[in-house]
């Protein structure tokens, strides 16, 4: 009789049987999984974690302060917030290609981690909420020929050189036991309701090179697009939702003035595992008041649309 209480004691057996009394740091980025991850973890081994928290100025707005602030102060766990935001911008500033972007932004990540546990006098584990649709689609696709669709950030085992193992607890999982998990480990609900955010952040939600402006731009759009759903209580329907910034610019008017801006493309989605996922129908009025709040709001976008296309065909992300 399979319950996420004797799953979660025979997953942090297994920790404690591969770790030892080595030292893991573990990856978070913001999302349930890492979050779920480095709680499990933290529970099998205490001390012998620390958690480290990349910033790769490609996260939401705020994204990285809620998350510091909830590991360190409600729950004392150690936690390394390291700003990398230029390394990451200055790598990937000109790179058009999804999927070199997000091997890059994957290799960075595996730097730092490795400059973080010599930091800390050798960490042998690294540890990643690698779930297992993301094992599955950066594999293959089902039914298919062996084909990748996307190299998500932690998948793909660590480079040679590195003397560090994976920890990857929930690699068997799906995301609603993920949230099952989660909330057996005792994390709040509002944390667990978190809609799902890619490691590869922003970056594949600005589809072709990125620049510092660029992310600004969809960080506010976004967030204005977050609120509205909040307002009109949707965000726990909704599986998953974010604004994308275009790489096309359009005409526009305002006032008495021509505007030459971005579009800004809306998506939101219901799913249950991420694997297949609907376009989530929203009433027309809904979608009339975000669009005119960012357009008013945010600088640089004049016209916004929104993306009718469910997975398959789609994918969630843009890239
Ligand atoms: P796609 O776009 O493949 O996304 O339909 C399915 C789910 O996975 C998330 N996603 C990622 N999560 N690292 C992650 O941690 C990644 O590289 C990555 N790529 C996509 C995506 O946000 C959606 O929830």
């Amino acid at each position: 009789d399979w319950t996420m209480a004797a799953y979660k004691d025979k997953a942090i057996e297994a920790i404690r049987e591969q770790v030892g009394d080595g030292k893991v740091i573990c990856g978070l980025s913001g999302g349930v999984d890492s979050s779920v991850a480095a709680m499990l973890i933290h529970e099998a081994i205490g001390e012998q974690l620390t958690c480290i928290l990349v910033d790769h100025g490609l996260m939401r707005m705020n994204e990285a302060n809620e998350v510091v602030a909830m590991f360190r102060e409600h729950y004392n766990i150690p936690l390394v917030h390291v700003d990398a935001a230029d390394m990451f911008i200055d790598a990937l500033e000109g790179e058009a290609d999804p999927e070199t972007k997000r091997k890059t932004i994957g290799k960075l990540f595996i730097d730092v981690f490795e400059a973080e546990a010599k930091k800390i006098g050798g960490a042998g584990f690294l540890a990643q909420g690698t779930l297992y649709p993301d094992v599955i689609e950066s594999v293959s696709f089902t039914g298919g020929p062996s084909v990748t669709i996307k190299s998500h950030h932690n998948v793909g085992g660590l480079p040679e050189r590195m003397n560090m193992q994976l920890v990857e607890p929930l690699r068997e999982l799906f995301k609603d036991e993920v949230r099952l998990l989660g909330k057996e480990l005792g994390l709040p609900e509002s944390f667990i309701g978190r809609h799902p955010f890619p490691g590869p952040g922003l970056a594949i939600r600005c589809p072709g090179g990125i620049t510092r402006d660029k992310l600004k731009i969809l960080q506010k759009a976004d967030a204005i697009y977050l609120d509205e759903i909040r307002k009109a209580g949707l965000y726990d329907t909704i599986w998953q939702a974010f604004a994308v910034l275009l790489p096309v610019q359009t005409v526009g008017v305002m006032g008495d003035g021509r505007t030459y801006e971005f579009v800004c493309a809306l998506r939101a989605v219901t799913s249950v595992d991420g694997m297949t996922a609907d376009f989530y129908p929203f009433d027309m009025a809904f979608l009339g008041r975000a669009a005119t709040r960012i357009i008013n709001e945010v600088h640089g976008i004049n016209r916004v649309v929104y993306d009718v296309t469910s997975k398959p065909p789609g994918t969630i992300e843009w890239e």
